[in-house]
């Protein structure tokens, strides 16, 4: 079984089609993944930053759901990102290998910073192919999302280096 169906990508269009459809997928899969870290986050601050990002990730996917009907016939359709729901297992693999606390909270924030970066990645990426597509609205909209993102993990490395301490210091 390939990772894509085959001749889904025709033209260079296609392809940024299906960049924008893997978006969704990720993006829906982290509103349900940012909701169980929420859960199983005990450091304030953190637990925080999970929830504004959260808000912040809703309007993420609207607009990629606004991007994807556009460009797709008004099928606002996802396609499985296999990649976010691997990192999104391995946040759960924190919380079933650790106790609530600070140690997990470690872990669950370098885990949200791995999703981050391949987001960042991603979005790069679609903005880009947005730009050479000459759709001017789309790359807007993609680079609100970029910022949004580069900012949160911004966020998540100034917490980190205090939660990094407190959890060795815990330990
Ligand atoms: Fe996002």
């Amino acid at each position: 079984m390939g990772f894509l169906t085959p001749n889904n990508i025709k033209d260079f269009r296609s392809l940024y089609t299906l960049q924008v459809r893997y978006l969704l997928s990720t993006e829906n899969q982290i509103v349900k993944g940012l909701q169980s870290m929420i859960e199983n986050t005990t450091d304030d601050q953190l637990k925080q930053a999970f929830q504004t990002h959260l808000q912040e990730t809703q309007g993420h996917v609207s607009r990629l759901e606004q991007i994807i009907a556009e460009i797709n016939d008004g099928d606002v359709d996802d396609k499985k990102d296999p990649i976010i729901t691997a990192l999104i297992g391995s946040g759960e693999n924190i919380v079933s290998e650790s106790d609530k606390g600070l140690l997990r909270d470690a872990g669950l924030l370098a885990t949200a910073q791995k999703i981050e970066h391949y987001e960042i990645a991603s979005y790069g990426s679609a903005r880009n192919w947005a730009q050479v597509l000459g759709f001017s609205e789309h790359v807007e909209l993609l680079q609100q999302t970029l910022d949004e993102e580069k900012h949160a993990d911004e966020l998540l490395t100034t917490i980190a280096q205090q939660t990094n301490q407190r959890a060795a210091a815990a330990a």
